[in-house]
């Protein structure tokens, strides 16, 4: 056992002395940005391939004059008085007053506090592998004392590093991630190592910048507690999902937790789902990102010298970094670990319609009548647990829905499809024999059992018919159980998709009806800031064994794993393109589904958070998301609903969806002006529905991104940086929402181009600036940027029946008169159409004399931004046109251009 006097004598707090790499003399951040001359450590540097130690310098002796906002916390796990920050060998230095920074620890690490060091660091075919040895324990128990570092250059823009214990084999993510090695012909970054205490640097090469240095605070690894810290280049950071947050996260002391939760979106409180993952702009618009694949309970601590703390309850520290060298090159790396999403249907783009109360069929046939009575376009209605008989998955109340398979079966011979919400928990309740999803989850042991080895039993449906649940556990792999519940069924009617709900897995109870056995998995020494003080707070039992390992390990992937059952399941049952929506995820998600926000409020703060939200899930790899449009919890108002709904329209998944008791929010509820404003926003995203999906289709293809910060477009731009009010769809079209109460006019962000009104034809010559734009509450204002083609389609009740419609061709001329753009093009719903050449690509490019198409469009009309002046002539395919129109906006519109691959204008 570690004792703690051993080191106060040599440590002991206010000692004098200085090492640069932690010495303050309060003149504010002491960070490095490159190596310093003299570290007062030992260095072994990698430059380029070459090994080299340039010498030892002496330690300097103990010091607690490190500023305040280089810290680093020697209490993570509780708070501690003088003596006992002391007996650990830490400063103990209070902070008054604490104000609004209270993660700022009083108790922190000297510069000297032991560490591990590095051992037989020696040169791999891929990189470098050392020995990592501690001989004082930490103040966790179970250190373990011997580490082995893997550094593998995997690219020539990803570094891949672990630490891992040689001796035993610990719990690692399960997460397929690339085994090959590319090719490394010129690498963006190069490492350094500190001997003693151990440390990593990553440097980018062309810069040198500084972009990871593990060496400003001790590392710990022991059994459960693994903690690393890093200085970072710059301010800008983003990521670390899921929380109620705006795109740039505040690295003044914020301590943002990861464990997968039900709890409506609230700031602060570790949310649905965990993204280990940041990037990170650095100064002059260069980024790097970082992911930590690790799925234990963790907390990452942002500090303003700036810095970051991973503090994670278990498994191995397995890091990636992006190099970028542009943010959305970093996105792309991202992606290349953890999987390029996949291709939701065409249908799934449409506007989707839910919500908790359409008590029968008929309230919900009603629903979609009113639908195309007010010639709203609907592609996909919903139910949610009212269908269930007695909320039992996989079953349907005989009483109110006892023709549920003749109403989808109406609803898909419309054109339209039909979903229904699934849980994860299956009921435990009636006699053997009374319900068949557990009488075959018993057989097939699927179920995730307590300490006994009997199946866990939690309480998951609220309301009357409530019951005890037992949770579905899914063996990865094991499809057979998932594909039994999903194949269609006489009396479940056609399942289009499972939207996976209470998948945190959510639990009414803390644990289990039974409590929870006491153990070290359910009293970690380090419990990280979850909502509800521990790890079983709204969910299972941490200690209760799934079939890979605890659930102290897997919590936060159930809803990956049943994201992946259900996708898998699907893809065989039904041998058409899946679409998965889960509220619960994990890195890796977007492969094979999307994600909804959950349980949002009816609040314009709401509103406004969504945009980070799915902006942040874009990066994360989870194109296909939004929020529940209009508010889930608690009334709308009728202005709220229609702002929303005119955002909504540019989420990637756009659902209108409502709480059970909440006044009704579906668009034809509303007033006339109010009603007119909706359908304008909805038309406009089922008219912009080929240029939406041909997004898709990159991000599938290309690890892209749908919805995208400005910053990805402009990161040269920082004015672009923390812009979350306004984002953009791909490179082409800014968005620019109105998200306050009683406004008519909204102010945006411009970077330097030229930027046409879609709706209006006005023209904005931006110099990079902020502009005031019109924004009456019939209005979102849809800017399309200069040099971009955006196919268009004009617009049905369905996409089903747009499909059949005449296409448009949007031309942005830049300039210099040019514009380029394309299309992709499939029947919308078959497996791997891309993958098997199944597919119409059409590539556009357009001069201010003619555009050009690689195939034929049937195109109704075409409309081209930035014409200076009037043609005298318009040709298509040479033939002319004679029908075009000019309007001083600089917008020529030509009618019906059946099959033009030429464009001409003169
Ligand atoms: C919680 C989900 O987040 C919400 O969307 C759903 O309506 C309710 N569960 C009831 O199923």
């Amino acid at each position: 056992m570690w004792c703690p006097r051993c080191l106060t004598g040599a440590l002991g707090a206010g000692s004098p002395g200085a090492g640069p790499w932690a010495s303050w003399s309060g003149q504010g951040s002491v960070q490095p940005s490159v190596l310093p001359a003299d570290s007062g450590r030992t260095w072994y540097r990698r430059w380029a391939g070459q090994l080299e130690t340039p010498g030892t310098a002496a330690s300097g002796p103990l010091h607690c004059d490190i500023s305040p906002d280089g810290r680093f916390d020697c209490a993570p796990e509780k708070l501690l008085s003088r003596a006992e920050c002391e007996a650990r060998g830490c400063c103990y230095v209070p902070v008054s007053p604490r104000g609004p920074a209270i993660w700022q620890p009083w108790c922190f690490f000297p510069a000297s506090y032991p560490s591990y060091k590095v051992e037989n660091l020696s040169a791999t075919e891929t990189g470098y592998t050392a020995s990592l040895t501690r001989t004082v324990p930490t103040f966790f128990p179970e250190d373990i004392m011997v580490l082995r570092l893997d550094v593998v250059f995997e690219t020539n823009g990803r570094l891949h590093f672990t630490l891992r214990d040689p001796a035993n084999k610990r719990y690692e993510v399960p997460l397929e991630t690339p085994k090959a090695r590319g090719q490394i012909t010129s690498k963006l970054y190069s490492v350094q190592f500190s001997a003693d205490p151990f440390g990593l640097m990553v440097f980018r090469e062309s810069s040198g910048q500084v972009l990871l240095n593990t060496t400003v605070a001790p590392l710990f690894f022991a059994d459960q507690f693994l903690q690393i810290s890093t200085s970072l280049p710059s301010h800008f950071i983003s990521g670390l999902g899921e929380h109620l947050t705006s795109l740039a996260l505040n690295v003044n002391w914020t301590k943002v937790t990861l464990w997968n939760r039900d709890i409506a979106p609230t700031p602060y409180v570790n949310l649905y789902g965990s993204h280990p993952f940041y990037l990170v702009v650095e100064d002059g618009g260069l980024a790097h990102g970082v992911f930590l694949l690790n799925s234990n309970a963790m907390d990452v601590m942002l500090q303003p010298s700036p810095a970051l703390t991973w503090r994670t309850t278990g498994g191995i520290l397995d890091f990636y970094v992006f190099l970028g060298p542009d943010p959305k090159s970093v996105v792309r790396q991202y992606l290349d670990v953890i999987g390029y999403p996949f291709m939701p249907p065409y249908w799934g783009l449409g506007f989707h319609l839910c919500r908790w109360g359409y008590s029968s069929t008929a309230a919900t046939r009603q629903a979609v009548k009113n639908m195309t009575a007010a010639q709203f376009p609907l592609d996909v209605q919903w139910n949610d647990l009212d269908y269930t008989d007695a909320k039992r998955d996989f079953t349907f109340n005989k009483n109110n829905f006892k023709d549920y398979p003749d109403m989808v079966r109406e609803f898909h011979q419309s054109g339209r499809r039909y979903v229904m919400i699934v849980d994860p928990a299956i009921s435990s309740l009636g006699p053997p024999g009374s319900y068949k999803p557990y009488d075959d989850g018993l057989k097939r042991g699927v179920f995730i059992r307590n300490a006994t080895g009997k199946p866990l039993v939690g309480k998951v449906s609220p309301g009357p018919g409530a019951g005890d649940e037992s949770v579905l556990e899914l063996k990865p792999g094991d499809l057979r159980g998932w594909m039994k519940v999903l194949k269609p069924r006489a009396h479940v009617p056609l399942l289009w998709s499972p939207p996976n709900d209470m998948n945190e897995p959510s639990n009414f109870v803390a644990g289990s009806l039974d409590g929870c056995p006491n153990n070290k998995l359910e009293n970690p020494p380090y419990v990280p800031g979850v909502l509800g003080g521990s790890l079983r707070a709204g969910t299972i039992c941490a200690s209760s064994q799934q079939y890979l390992s605890s659930h102290y390990n897997l919590h936060s992937l159930y809803g990956l794993t049943e994201a992946i059952a259900s996708h898998d399941a699907l893809v065989k049952v039904r041998g058409k393109r899946p679409f998965v929506i889960s509220r619960s995820t994990f890195a890796g998600h977007g492969r094979f589904a999307g994600h909804w926000s959950g349980d949002v409020r009816s609040s314009w703060e709401q509103l406004y958070y969504s945009i980070p939200e799915v902006l942040l899930f874009n990066l994360y790899g989870v194109p296909l998301v939004g929020a529940d449009v209009c508010g889930f919890l608690g009334d709308t108002s009728e202005e709220l609903c229609v702002r929303w709904t005119q955002l909504g329209a540019f989420y990637p998944f756009m659902r209108n969806h409502n709480d059970h008791g909440n006044k009704p929010q579906e668009p034809y509820a509303f007033s006339p002006a109010a009603q007119e404003a909706m359908r304008k926003a909805l038309f406009l995203r089922y008219a912009l529905m080929p240029y939406l999906y041909t997004l898709f289709h990159k991000a599938h293809s290309a690890g892209e991104t749908v919805a995208r910060p400005l910053f990805l477009e402009f990161p040269a731009d920082p004015n672009t940086l923390s812009v979350d009010r306004q984002f953009m769809w791909g490179a082409g079209l800014l968005i620019t929402p109105v998200l306050v109460a009683g406004k008519t006019k909204v102010s945006g962000y411009f970077p330097t181009e030229t930027w046409y009104n879609l709706m209006a034809g006005s023209v904005i010559h931006s110099k990079g600036q902020w502009v005031l734009l019109p924004a009456p509450l019939d209005t979102i204002n849809v800017h399309v940027r200069a040099g971009h083609i955006l196919p268009l389609q004009e617009p049905g009740l369905t996409t089903t029946e747009s499909r059949k419609k005449g296409m448009t061709l949007v031309v942005a001329l830049t300039v210099a008169g040019v514009a380029r753009g394309d299309l992709f093009w499939d029947d919308g719903e078959s497996l791997l159409t891309f993958e098997k050449g199944d597919y119409t690509q059409i590539l556009f490019l357009a001069t201010n004399v003619s555009l050009v198409g690689e195939l034929g469009r049937d195109a109704e009309s075409d409309i081209l931004l930035g014409v200076p002046s009037p043609p005298q002539r318009v040709l298509a395919n040479g033939i002319p046109v004679s029908n075009f129109s000019y309007n001083t906006d600089t917008k020529v519109k030509t009618p019906a251009l059946p099959a033009s691959l030429l464009l001409c204008l003169f």
